[in-house]
């Protein structure tokens, strides 16, 4: 049975983390393997009309300024459905949807359409959240290009105002909502049915702000390495060994506070980390993916003894699965709690563990499609260090020389 198509309709007033929200729920979704993109009304509009309109712009009275709004929101929604129509899957409509008329128009179009609706709400009064939104984001739009600071802020203020005028948070009689209260500290859910509205629930359970580090790294050099094969549960080399060295002399200097660090159960993971100063959790989702009967052998001896697996693997990496062992696509389910752990964690951590399940990682926090994350590059001996920002995250990488 195929997903039924949805629309996850965002409300809030502005400067609420309704677009991070947005993108962070696309990124998720996409992830995991559905396929999901936001249409964001404000991008319409500036496509439209250009960047630079005013608070009064906005203002509900305004008729000519809300027939223009209309027009841009009609035309998201309109592009919108013919995605879903498509190959589209999880439509995220991302626009203010504070007056009730304007929700009603999105949910009689996705109605019309067959599609399921589930309104996000993000509600938040305290000031200096909203004041440091205004200033960490709004003001580095493209709406405010050129204009100064102060200006920028109190424009963006009187935009708020506005939409306070109108706002009528949604109601139990408007069908399914998800409302996160003071950036997820509470959440309540109406009438939330079925697979993906429920699983996006828990992951906006545990999504939170958070600008700690995430690293990344696979473990040291194994033997197996050193002999080109794959899986099996080997110890560090020499050289692997140097790594672990390395990494605990590197990232105690360069930690602000202590991580928390993440191993999976084999050796050779817990042996890279084990001369770091931190406690250590080992987690079996972290270990590698699972060749099944490939485990042990050399890609050329997969080639020569298996040619057929070698060539389904070569021409879909992403769905192929080994023969009593795992896909990438069964991997990425397999750390779906491990994301949902980094998403609510509130300390930095560091994650120690193997090629197929860095990439999967790092897939995630980059906002790299499926199809690409089997062939990402995440070399031996390299630390990751990822700091989430509004937008996504900023990437650094270390390689570190092994320390014999
Ligand atoms: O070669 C090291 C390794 O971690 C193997 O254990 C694993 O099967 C492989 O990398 C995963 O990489 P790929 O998906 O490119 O074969």
């Amino acid at each position: 049975m195929r997903d039924r198509k949805l629309v996850l309709v965002m409300v809030g007033l502005p400067a609420r983390g309704k677009t991070h929200l947005a993108r962070k729920l696309a990124r998720y979704l996409s992830w995991l393997g559905h396929r999901a993109r936001v249409f964001n009304v404000g991008s319409y509009r500036r496509a439209r009309l250009g960047p630079a309109q005013p608070a009064s712009f906005f203002d509900p009275d305004n008729a000519e300024g809300r027939a223009a709004r209309s027009l841009v929101a009609e035309e998201a929604i309109e592009d919108m459905l013919e995605w879903l129509a498509g190959d589209g899957v999880v439509a995220i409509y991302d626009a203010t949807n504070t007056a009730r008329r304007q929700r009603e128009l999105v949910s009689s179009r996705c109605a019309s359409a067959d599609v399921d609706l589930v309104f996000v709400e993000s509600i938040c009064d305290d000031r200096s959240v909203i004041e440091d939104n205004i200033r960490g984001t709004k003001l580095m739009s493209p709406d405010y290009e050129g204009v100064e600071p102060e200006a920028a802020a109190d424009d963006f203020r009187a935009r708020i105002g506005h939409y306070e005028r109108i706002y009528e948070p949604v109601a139990d009689d408007e069908g399914s909502y998800i409302k996160l209260i003071d950036l997820g500290d509470k959440l309540v859910a109406h009438r939330i049915e079925g697979y993906l509205p429920s699983r996006l629930v828990s992951f906006l359970l545990s999504t939170h702000v958070t600008h700690c580090a995430v690293w990344l790294t696979r473990h040291g050099e194994s033997l197996y390495n050193l002999a080109s094969r794959i899986g099996g549960n080997p110890d560090l080399s020499t050289r692997g060994e140097g790594y672990a060295r390395a990494l605990a002399k590197f990232l105690p200097e360069r930690a602000e506070q202590p991580p928390l660090v993440w191993t999976s159960t084999l050796k050779r993971a817990i042996q890279t980390a084990r001369h770091l100063p931190w406690e250590q959790h080992q987690i079996r989702a972290l270990d590698e993916i699972h060749a099944g009967v490939c485990e042990g052998l050399t890609y050329s001896q997969i080639e020569r003894q298996m040619p057929d697996e070698f060539n389904a693997r070569a021409r879909d990496k992403l769905r192929y699965r080994y023969p009593r062992g795992e896909s990438y696509e069964d991997v990425i389910q397999r750390l779906e709690p491990i994301i949902i752990a980094l998403e609510r964690r509130k300390q930095p951590v560091l994650v120690v563990g193997h090629n197929a399940v860095i990439r999967s990682l790092y897939a995630y926090f980059m906002d790299w499609p499926p199809e690409v994350c089997p062939h990402l590059d995440v070399p031996l001996h390299t630390l990751i260090e990822l700091s989430p920002t509004a937008y996504g995250c900023e990437e650094r990488r270390f390689a570190l020389e092994p320390d014999f």
